[in-house]
């Protein structure tokens, strides 16, 4: 291990403190239970059947997504008392769960606890913002949060265990379930991992109060499904899984995580929950990661499917031999795997692993000591959606929204104009909440249409559907007014799981809307409502201002009429670059150069397409705000012997008003014999500027963060390292650069250089 990796250290200059503390030192070695504990687990193992066991690797729904507990039936219950499950998911309820854990504990021969587990990713009754929402913030104490809030709303109710972060990298904005990502870079997708493995667990070793246990999902390269589609196949090279799609994996097993779940789709051929060398070998062996996995939701039985297994038990011994604990509601270690261990006993120990991993994320849950400790019908009745939950709720709503154009300064709004709200989804509820949404109501949630009060209002077309007849209405409106704010997008049932879609662009009839409007002559603020990044340049050609406010949760429509009106100065940024056209996807910033770049004349063979502009139409960490930031003085300076090197700058508010400015650190690292992306986010940091004034910002980069991946280890070679600042993957206003004295190179198990927290000082 390199003597830099041992030495975790955190810079507690001034104010980096309150930085720093947001990332405790991170560390992949679980702490070992107290003997005691570790007692009981050995003597229950040794007094449980086979079939007992096996029992604690099963996982059943009690219930549906939308239909909580509804099959809890007396079939269930006689399941739980002959020790045949180790958990429910879909289930809720401080009473229920109560009352379903008794009869574990009190009716089941051993008395073991069950795990109660359930889908709470943004919000369980206080819905905040959509994870890629989120992640527009580019502020990881947001993402927390919304995490923690989760968290003691999930716990009071009686549930352990949440199904959340999904940490998947989506560079392809088809795939409908980007909406529960971080996005497309493997630094931000890390960092904002760990924050919310931070929010749901807790800080310290030990799940804190209030914690549930988070399940980080869904390993290892769902989001690179070919052409977008969920569940479809993904072929990468080694070096592209390592350095993007697992780097956000491997921060969260560093962090903690408690539990992961394995992805549905394969991984260059091999179906991820009977992948043996991904599951077993990165991540236990050479992560030594001990949590809990868990299927995706009867993944273990569609090893058939895939053609990986041609019996039940075929997939179940394979997706035990992949180090696959517990399985998702398919049933096959329930019914199949007994009769494979009888077939070959060399299973056994691993059937008692799985067992051993099982019973001891319950004991560290505190279940065995207090199996009631969680849910509490009291609290339950003050704490879900309570004022400081929606506060807060509000709050990270106002981070996340991106003002992606500004022309002739539309906005804000001023008091005197005569605004004219158009567009169905500004009066939907629904839509704001997401597909994820626990038992958050859309009842709960304020409109864009509400917030906004006594304007007037179209609804013009729905999201979907090729009604027209609300055109006029809506045209009638614009003219009446003298600005159009326009809600455009879709609703929340066009992203999430099994939601790819092939063309990008504004659903149903959207477009004849929005040409409509346009004919009127009526400047237009479009407010885009998605879960992904839509292909608009066609749409938004001549709208002058366009503000993306995602699926902003139960305070999106307060939190969008602040920032147009101006009492909220936005400062989130794009997580995922925004294309022009659905045919340019897959696309992302930290693309590798071609030997021929593509080129703006079109008689010039180029790395382009020919029917398009070059690039994104709004590129990652892309965001304006209603001031100006000017960046200046770039230093960097070598410390300890050139071991790590420190790279400040000063950026100065130049414009009227107090704003939030996301400051971007960018390398590129040559590599002799490869061609390495044209810039990679190696740190970020969002701060607030009061008008006139200057704040310095100094990050501090390890040479680990040049690191790349090659002949199965972590190389970083000496040489220049280009270092770029600037307010956006394209808006780069700072350049410079730094060198590595040393070459040197450290095996699989020691992290890599995207995953490492970047400690940034800010003055
Ligand atoms: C999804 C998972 C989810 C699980 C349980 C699956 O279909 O892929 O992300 O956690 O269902 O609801």
């Amino acid at each position: 291990m390199p003597v830099e990796l041992r030495r975790r250290e955190v810079l507690v200059a001034g104010t980096l403190l309150a930085v720093a503390a947001r990332f405790p030192a991170l560390a992949s070695v679980p702490t070992p239970l107290p003997a005691a504990d570790q007692r009981r687990i050995d003597r229950l193992i040794a007094a449980m059947t086979l079939d007992e066991k096996i029992g604690q690797m099963v996982q059943v729904a009690g219930g549906r997504q939308v239909a909580l507990n509804s099959r809890l039936d007396s079939a269930a219950l006689d399941r739980v008392r002959a020790g045949r499950i180790g958990s429910f998911l879909h289930v809720a309820g401080a009473e229920p769960l109560r009352e379903l854990q008794r009869v574990a504990v009190e009716e089941s021969r051993h008395g073991i606890p069950l795990l109660f587990a359930m889908d709470v990713v943004h919000g369980y009754r206080t819905i905040f913002p959509v994870p890629l929402a989120l992640a527009a913030s580019f502020d990881p104490a947001v993402a927390e949060d919304a995490a923690r809030v989760a968290a003691v709303e999930a716990s009071v109710s009686g549930l352990h265990w949440t199904f959340a972060p999904m940490i998947d990298i989506a560079r392809d904005a088809r795939w409908g379930r980007v909406v529960e990502g971080a996005g497309e870079d493997p630094h931000l997708g890390a960092t904002m991992a760990v924050a919310q493995v931070r929010g749901f667990e807790g800080r310290g070793t030990d799940l804190g109060e209030d914690a549930v246990l988070a399940c980080v999902k869904h390993l290892g390269a769902y989001g690179a499904g070919m052409g977008g589609r969920d569940y479809d196949t993904a072929d990468l090279s080694e070096r592209t899984l390592r350095e993007v799609y697992l780097q956000p994996f491997h921060a969260a097993a560093r962090a903690r995580a408690g539990t992961m779940m394995t992805a549905f789709n394969d991984l260059a051929g091999v179906p991820t929950t009977g992948n043996a060398d991904l599951v077993r070998g990165i991540l236990r062996d050479q992560w030594h990661y001990q949590g809990l996995v868990v299927s995706d939701w009867n993944a273990i039985r569609e090893l058939i499917d895939h053609g990986a297994a041609s019996t039940p038990a075929e997939a179940a011994a394979l997706a035990l031999r992949a180090s696959v604990d517990m399985d998702m509601t398919s049933d096959t270690y329930a019914e199949y795997l007994a009769p494979a261990v009888a077939a070959d006993p060399t299973l056994l120990p691993l059937v008692d692993e799985a067992v051993q991993r099982i019973l001891t994320t319950k004991t560290k849950l505190g279940l065995f000591d207090d199996p009631y400790r969680f849910g509490d019908p009291e609290r339950e009745r003050t704490v879900l959606g309570s004022a400081d939950h929606r506060a807060r709720a509000r709050r990270a709503a106002e981070q996340s929204i991106v003002l992606l154009r500004n022309e002739g300064g539309v906005l804000p709004l001023r008091p005197a104009q005569r605004v004219a709200l158009i567009g169905a989804l500004a009066d939907d509820a629904r839509s704001t909440i997401g597909s994820w949404k626990a038992r958050g109501v859309p009842e709960d949630s304020v409109t864009l249409r509400a917030a906004l009060g006594d304007v007037t209002y179209a609804p013009g077309v729905a999201p979907r559907g090729e009604d027209v007849s609300g055109i006029p209405a809506a045209i009638a409106a614009a003219e009446g007014a003298d600005v159009v704010v326009l809600a455009l997008g879709e609703d929340w049932d066009h992203s999430g799981e099994a939601r790819s879609r092939a063309d990008i662009t504004l659903p149903g009839a959207q477009m004849t809307l929005l040409d409509a409007l346009k004919a009127t002559g009526k400047p237009i603020v479009a407010v885009l409502m998605n879960g992904r990044p839509l292909a608009l340049e066609s749409a938004l050609a001549d709208v002058p201002a366009v503000v993306e406010t995602w699926f902003g949760g139960n305070e999106a429509g307060a939190a969008i009429a602040a920032v147009l009106r101006g009492e909220v100065n936005p400062g989130g940024r794009l997580p995922m670059g925004m294309p022009r056209t659905s045919g340019q996807v897959p696309q992302f910033y930290a693309h590798v150069p071609t030997g021929r770049p593509a080129n703006p004349d079109l008689s010039v063979d180029s790395a382009r397409y020919h029917d398009t502009d070059i690039g994104p139409l709004f590129p990652f960490g892309h965001g304006l705000s209603y001031t100006s930031f000017e960046y200046a003085d770039l230093a960097i300076t070598r410390i300890d012997g050139g071991a790590r090197h420190r790279i400040g700058c000063s950026i100065t508010n130049t414009g009227p008003v107090a704003g939030d400015e996301v400051v971007q650190l960018y390398v590129r690292v040559a590599v002799p014999g490869l061609a390495r992306p044209a810039r990679e986010l190696r740190g970020f940091t969002r701060l607030t500027i009061a008008p006139g004034a200057t704040r310095l910002v100094t990050f501090i980069l390890r040479n680990h963060h040049f690191a790349h991946w090659a002949d199965d280890q972590w190389r970083v070679p000496a040489g220049r390292v280009e270092v770029m600042i600037g307010a956006s993957s394209a808006d780069i206003r700072l350049t410079g650069a730094l060198s590595v004295d040393r070459e040197f190179n450290w095996p699989a198990y020691d992290g890599a250089g995207a995953a490492l927290f970047t400690p940034v000082e800010i003055l």
